[in-house]
């Protein structure tokens, strides 16, 4: 199972739209993925269309995470049923996005001191769950216990930034913070890689900004990148997923994301726990 962060220091940068988006892009792809959704003010879950009420939410969870069983509390997103009904899909393929639905309650864990066992509650979650190829970890925009917490859970970290002053500045930032993570916390972390989100072609400061980082992170910075793309919202609004969303841009934007999802995670390998799942 890899499990994937997009995090960054910086809010509205686009880490939710980038954890739909390759949420979207997996759906496609067949590979059984969890979302968790580590963000108190989850907005990952509203995107994702979940409507089910009565299960509990991932702070909960985390509150309970030596004993709760996350496979019991996590919810479909309502993306599945789309797949379902154009059934574009084959008896290996059965589409799986499920989603640890993001709650208020894992505010208690944004602070900047945590020990090392509350850093440990993602992962010992994570530890007893099955069934999926990937899992993706939205998070809030601050470096302090909940985004070190999905860190310690995870495989690998992708830090959304725009191509903007202050935007790169903080992605510097962030880099040596988890850097230094890494070393005491998580030394099987490899090393993040970097998304530049809401990138305009016309701009003459987004192509200064782009080459810039660039020069600073080298190989780390992921291909393609994002385009700024005008529907976004209203496809977020519409809680629909980027491959299901009619038009050439909505596809051009799905095809970035099946790029950059095979650019940073083993597809196939996510993939053949499905075929483990349907048989
Ligand atoms: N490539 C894009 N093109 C157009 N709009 C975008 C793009 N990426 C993100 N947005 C819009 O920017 C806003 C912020 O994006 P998003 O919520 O994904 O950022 P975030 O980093 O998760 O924010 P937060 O820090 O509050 O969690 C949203 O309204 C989203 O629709
Ligand atoms: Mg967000």
């Amino acid at each position: 199972m890899q499990v994937v962060s997009i995090s960054s220091l910086k809010g509205g940068v686009g880490k939710t739209s980038v954890t739909l988006g390759l949420a979207s892009a997996a759906l496609a792809a067949g590979i059984p993925t969890l979302v968790v959704d580590l963000d108190p003010h989850a907005d990952a879950t509203t995107g994702l269309g979940v409507t089910a009420a009565g299960k509990p939410g991932i702070g909960e969870m985390l509150k309970n995470s030596r004993r709760a069983q996350l496979g019991d509390s996590v919810v479909p997103s309502g993306w599945v049923a789309n797949v379902r009904r154009s059934g574009n899909y084959g008896p290996e393929h059965r589409p799986v996005l499920d989603v640890a639905m993001g709650s208020a309650f894992s505010g208690i864990y944004d602070r900047p001191e945590v020990g090392r066992r509350d850093l440990r509650r993602l992962a010992t979650l994570l530890s007893r769950v099955s069934g999926y190829g990937l899992v993706l970890i939205d998070c809030p925009p601050s470096l302090n216990g909940l985004t070190r917490m999905a860190w310690t859970a995870s495989n690998r970290v992708l830090l959304v930034a725009e191509p903007a002053l202050f935007s790169v500045a903080g992605t510097e930032r962030t880099m040596r913070a988890l850097e230094l993570f890494r070393r005491e916390f998580a030394p099987n972390l490899a090393p993040a890689a970097i998304i530049a989100n809401r990138v305009r072609s016309g701009s003459n400061e987004h192509t200064f900004r782009l080459a810039e980082m660039k020069q600073m992170f080298g190989g780390l910075l992921l291909s393609p990148t994002i385009a700024e793309q005008a529907n976004w919202q209203q496809i977020q609004g519409a809680a629909h997923s980027v491959h299901h969303w009619p038009g050439e841009s909505a596809k051009q934007a799905a095809r970035t994301f099946d790029s950059l999802l095979t650019n940073v995670v083993e597809t196939r390998s996510a993939r053949s726990r499905v075929i483990r799942r349907a048989g």
